[in-house]
């Protein structure tokens, strides 16, 4: 029988890798998505005619009740969230509402409609914070540096007691930073891929950051969302630290991604101290080690890997940008 999936936050970066990735295992995969005034499926148009969206919000209980109700899916992938970290400090009661009690509101609408259904949370290295060991695995205890962190501690452990209380399968995957093409363009490494393009294709001159001693653990998106998905698979539900093992910092990042073009990234970077945070994660590097043992998951595109597919897909998007042609899919 064909399975359903039910993916939240279908339309950022991780919604629309998950959704190849389950279409591909023959799910059929629906999507929330919330209303705008202009839609904005640019990550999912390639696959819309094999998706099914329906119109919901973390903020409206009953609007999610209702999506559980009409789609009887068997794993439900909670991706949605206020996920940048800078505007939780400009929005930390939305923040709180979307990444935190959202969660709850998902979680509350599964022990209704159906306590079979599967869950996976997105939780987030971010949790880690000012981390107190290196690397970080799922005993690591957590020191969030921001609203958006604090709210993604809160949605962790109301999976865990969710679990814990009405023996509902959920899983929680602290997932550490992965990238992709499809990333937002205000996370440093799209940030940065994108102006590497315009830089070399002449439409830019300076790119202004922030800290550039920051270091993580980068991985990339579509590596990670298959992750998600074999934590459903599992007989007993658990949480998962989904890494690399390896930490870059920001300068790194612009160095490689320079390079690619055969620039001096010297010429191009200045810092902005508008860009740095009130309270900063230094760094961040993951121990995968359970997701592998357990999971048979690890990780197949290496950091330069990463960096060369995002430098090179910006440089084709501004290129057709300029002669104002399509992208092609
Ligand atoms: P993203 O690209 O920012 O996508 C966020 C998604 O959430 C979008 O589809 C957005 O919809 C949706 N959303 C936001 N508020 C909503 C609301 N009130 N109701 C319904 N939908 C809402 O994020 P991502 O990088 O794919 O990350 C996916 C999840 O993993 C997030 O929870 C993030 O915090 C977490 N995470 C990400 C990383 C990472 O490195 N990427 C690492 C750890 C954890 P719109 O299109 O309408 O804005
Ligand atoms: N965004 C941004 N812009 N970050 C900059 C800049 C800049 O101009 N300059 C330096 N940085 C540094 C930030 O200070 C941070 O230390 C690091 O680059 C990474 O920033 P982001 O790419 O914005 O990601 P993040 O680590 O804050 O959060 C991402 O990863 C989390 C997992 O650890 C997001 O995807 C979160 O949703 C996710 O949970």
């Amino acid at each position: 029988m064909t399975r359903k999936a039910l993916i939240t936050g279908i339309t950022g970066q991780d919604g629309a890798y998950l959704a190849e990735l389950l279409l591909d295992r023959g799910y059929e995969v629906h999507g929330m998505v919330r209303r705008s005034s202009t839609e904005r499926f640019e990550r999912i148009n390639h696959l819309r005619d094999r998706l099914t969206l329906h119109q919901a919000d973390l903020l409206d209980q009953l609007s999610i009740v209702k999506v559980l109700q009409d789609v009887r899916p068997e794993e439900v992938y909670n991706l949605a969230a206020q996920s940048f970290v800078p505007t939780s400090w400009l929005q930390p009661l939305l923040t709180g509402e979307f990444t935190a009690l959202g969660v709850t509101r998902m979680l509350e609408a599964v022990r209704l409609v159906d306590r079979k259904i599967r869950f996976y949370q997105a939780s987030s290295s971010e949790m880690f914070g000012a981390a107190r060991e290196e690397p970080q695995n799922e005993q690591t205890p957590f020191y969030p540096r921001s609203p958006y962190g604090v709210a993604k501690v809160y949605g962790h452990w109301i999976t865990v007691n969710y679990r814990e209380s009405y023996d509902i399968f959920a899983c929680s995957g602290i997932l550490f930073n992965h990238e992709s093409p499809r990333r937002g363009k205000e996370f440093v490494s799209r940030k940065i891929t994108d102006a590497v393009a315009r830089i070399k294709l002449g439409v830019q001159e300076k790119l202004l950051l922030g800290n550039l001693d920051a270091a993580r653990d980068w991985g990339f998106a579509g590596d990670y969302v298959r992750a998600m998905w074999l934590m459903l698979q599992r007989d007993a539900p658990s949480d998962y630290v989904v890494a690399t093992g390896r930490k870059h910092t920001v300068r790194e990042l612009v160095e490689e991604a320079f390079a690619q073009v055969d620039l001096d990234w010297h010429d191009h970077i200045e810092v902005d101290p508008r860009l740095i945070r009130p309270a900063e994660v230094n760094k961040l590097r993951g121990d995968a080690g359970r997701a592998r043992a357990e999971l048979g998951w690890q990780p197949e595109v290496t950091f330069p890997e990463l960096v060369k597919m995002m430098v090179e897909a910006d440089l084709r998007r501004v290129q057709c940008e300029l002669n104002q042609q399509e992208l092609p899919p």
